[in-house]
């Protein structure tokens, strides 16, 4: 029998680049607004990178910072680079910027190229991408929080509204 919505997990997996600045900070923001939202038993939330150099490592310091002076922890989250197998498991494949975006449309197999978008498609500004902040400053990171909790707000009202 088909699970319905209420048994079945919404799988979201968000994606950069190194998965230690902006996924994991995306990641952190969405956690904290589904629990917010009582909705942190339907949706399943997680991060990686399309390139494996900080594989096992913990966010940005930076990044771990500039998401602690808004009251997000990211301290649970650990780098890991994407699997063919998450093309499979996940429901939402959601890129920071156009470069992930054409690393993901490469690697997916046809049948799941429906779940790869630009996370910022569910926001509510003009901007299309989220800013790699690692050879900036503190700015950079404050600006990929800004981009990333407007996200994140629109994606959890598009989900409320589809589910
Ligand atoms: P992220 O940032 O993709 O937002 O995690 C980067 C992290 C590491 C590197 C580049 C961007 N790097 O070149 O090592």
């Amino acid at each position: 029998m088909r699970k319905s919505m209420s048994e079945r997990k919404i799988k979201i997996l968000l994606v950069c680049l190194g998965n230690i600045c902006r996924s994991p900070t995306a990641h952190g923001v969405l956690q904290r607004l589904a629990e917010k939202e009582n909705l942190a038993n339907i949706i399943e939330i997680d991060s990686a990178g399309t390139y494996g150099a900080h594989v096992g490592e913990m966010p940005d310091r930076r990044a771990m910072a500039a998401a602690s002076e808004r009251g997000y922890d990211l301290g649970f989250i650990r780098s890991r680079k994407i699997t063919d197998q998450d093309f499979t498991y996940f429901d939402y494949i959601l890129a920071m910027d156009h470069a992930n975006l054409a690393d993901l449309t490469l690697k997916s197999p046809s049948n799941h190229q429906h779940k790869i978008k630009l996370f910022l498609s569910y926001g509510s500004l003009q901007d299309q991408e989220v800013p790699d902040p690692y050879y900036g400053g503190k700015e950079g990171f404050n600006h990929v929080l800004d981009l990333v909790e407007d996200a994140a707000k629109g994606l959890i009202h598009h989900i409320k509204s589809s589910a």
